[in-house]
């Protein structure tokens, strides 16, 4: 299973492991992290799923499609590196990523 590093607004960071085929948010929320509100429970219209993923990683995630980016730039907090996290999904290639929970909108 890969493992994922989440860092929560409080600086606390926490190791998880997700299933291959769930989406980063799945695995975010499975793991305890619940400030990961997911409100849309991962359809992609309410981005309070909002992360920042490490940089090193952006090569390996697929870009971001038309509906993410447009929710992602309704956000005050977009950054370069900004993702939803429901619309990433897990495989081999992910292990170790690290993530960040954007601040809340
Ligand atoms: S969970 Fe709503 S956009 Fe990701």
């Amino acid at each position: 299973m890969p493992k994922l590093t989440v860092t929560m607004r409080d600086g606390e960071t926490r190791d998880i492991e997700a299933t291959i085929g769930s989406s980063a948010m799945e695995a975010i929320r499975e793991g305890g992290v619940y400030e990961l509100l997911a409100l849309c429970g991962g359809c992609a219209s309410c981005a309070t799923c909002h992360v920042y993923v490490d940089p090193a990683f952006s090569a390996v995630l697929p870009p971001a499609n038309e509906d993410e980016d447009i929710l992602l730039d309704a956000s005050p907090h977009r950054k370069e590196n900004s993702r939803l996290s429901c619309q990433i999904r897990i495989d081999a290639a992910l292990d170790g990523l690290k993530m960040e929970i954007a601040p809340e909108d």
